[in-house]
C-alpha cells in the first residue's frame, strides 16, 4: 500500500460526478471522482470504475453513459449515488439523453458519452468515452472531491 502522508493524494484535484448508465431497460447511476478529459479530437473522457460495481455491468453491456456534474450544494446527491441500492434513480427527476443513458435534472451540466474502449488500471478499469452531446442545465460552481471528506471510505486504502 502506498503512503499518503498529510493527504498527499488529496492534493490531486477532482470534481464529483454522477455517472448514469443504461443497458436496455436497466438504468443506474453512481458517484465518481476519477473522471478527466483525455483528448480534444476526438473529445474523450476517461472514467475510472471499479469492475465490482453493478454500474460496471450496465456500462460494459450498454456501452453508453452520462457524466452529470454536481454542484457545490449537492453533497447529499453524491452520497446517495455513492452507495449501492435498489432503484437509486427513484425520487430523482431524470430523462434519457440521446444515447439513452439517464441525465439528472438537478446536475449543473451533463455530457452524453459512448464507450470507445477500456484500459486496465490495477483494481479499476478505465472507460475511455467519446463525448457525443451535452448541455449546461443550471448555473453554479462544481463540487470538489476534497469537499466530500471520507464519504467514499477511501481513507482506509491509504497508509497514513
Ligand atoms: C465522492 C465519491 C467518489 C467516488 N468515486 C468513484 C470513482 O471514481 N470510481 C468508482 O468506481 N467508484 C467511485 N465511488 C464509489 C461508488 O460511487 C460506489 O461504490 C457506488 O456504490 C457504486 O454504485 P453501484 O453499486 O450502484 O454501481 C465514489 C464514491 C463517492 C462517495
Amino acid at each position: 500500500m502506498i503512503e499518503n502522508p498529510s493527504g498527499l493524494l488529496n492534493l490531486i484535484t477532482h470534481g464529483v460526478y454522477v455517472i448514469g448508465v443504461r443497458d436496455g431497460e436497466r438504468r443506474n447511476a453512481f458517484t465518481a471522482a476519477w473522471v478527466m478529459q483525455v483528448s480534444f479530437d476526438p473529445l474523450l473522457l476517461a472514467i475510472s470504475i471499479n469492475p465490482g460495481h453493478y454500474s460496471y455491468q450496465l456500462l460494459k453491456a450498454g456501452g453508453v453513459c452520462t457524466v452529470n456534474v454536481l454542484g457545490q450544494d449537492q453533497l447529499a446527491v453524491a452520497a446517495h449515488f455513492g452507495r449501492s441500492g435498489a432503484d437509486k434513480m427513484a425520487g430523482f427527476d431524470w430523462y434519457e439523453s440521446s444515447t439513452g443513458a439517464p441525465v439528472l435534472n438537478c446536475s449543473l451540466a451533463y455530457l452524453d458519452c459512448r464507450v470507445s474502449h477500456y484500459a486496465e488500471a490495477g483494481d479499476h478499469r478505465i472507460a475511455v468515452c467519446e463525448v457525443l452531446d451535452g448541455a449546461r442545465l443550471h448555473a453554479g460552481q462544481p463540487l470538489l472531491y476534497r469537499q466530500t471528506g471520507d464519504m467514499d471510505g477511501s481513507r482506509q486504502y491509504y497508509k497514513v
